[in-house]
């Protein structure tokens, strides 16, 4: 049996189309579907259907096999016992820095303290700050992060910006580029050797059908 861990929410929408397209379709719609674990046409392949943060966690503990899931989930959750095997080319963002303006068009910087972040991706934004060695103090919050620079709780955010329209919204600007975000097929390093051909027939027939560049 190989179990594949996907992303409830909007993910779920994208992806489900090309599972079909490899020929895998849930008996039941896990759009509308209550239940945790769905068959499909293939005796051999179920599909778990859980929140996005935990699919590496049930990938990398070999609850799950294989997983679907956005690089801004891996780049926080760490690469532990997975093996990134596709690149699915949907779902693409990028992960910004962003905050307010100034009238140059350049950030504000908040004065003689530490620079404040508020963002749910806490390590990546460590990571990131001690990287550029920029003394940070990280805020963690879980949502609506655009909120924290309009209301005093951040002089910054890190957060994913697709068309930029939620920033432009709230009067924030891109301040620098973390990373390219798309969605990725993962493995499980140890199911990778015991389900091998499986697994990379899976991965294969995906390559085939994701979007192009
Ligand atoms: C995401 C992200 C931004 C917004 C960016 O939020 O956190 O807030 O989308 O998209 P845009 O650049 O097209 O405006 P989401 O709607 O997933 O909700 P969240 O704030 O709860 O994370």
């Amino acid at each position: 049996m190989v179990k594949i861990a996907l992303s409830k929410g909007r993910l779920l929408q994208q992806v489900l189309p090309l599972l079909a397209d490899v020929g895998i379709e849930a008996r039941e719609d896990p759009l509308v579907s209550r239940k945790l674990i769905l068959g499909t046409n293939h005796g051999d392949i179920q599909l778990v259907v859980i929140r996005a943060t935990d699919v590496p966690v049930y990938v990398q503990f070999g609850a799950a096999d294989m997983g679907v899931v956005g690089k801004d989930v891996l780049m926080e959750h760490g690469g532990d016992g997975l093996a990134e095997l596709l690149d699915m080319r949907i779902s693409r963002c990028r992960m910004m820095v962003a905050g307010h303006a100034g009238t140059d068009g350049k950030s504000i910087e908040p004065g003689t303290r530490r620079l404040r972040v508020a963002t749910k991706y806490v390590k990546v934004a460590q990571r990131y700050f001690a990287s550029r060695g920029v003394q940070a103090d990280i805020i963690k919050l879980y949502g609506s992060m655009e909120l924290a620079p309009l209301v005093g709780l951040a002089d910054r955010i890190v957060d994913l910006v697709e068309t930029g329209g939620t920033l432009r919204a709230n009067k924030l600007v891109e301040l620098e580029l973390i990373a390219d975000i798309s969605c990725r097929l993962i493995a499980n390093v140890a199911s990778m050797r015991v389900r091998h051909d499986k697994i990379l027939e899976l991965a294969g027939k995906l390559r085939s059908v994701v979007p192009d560049d």
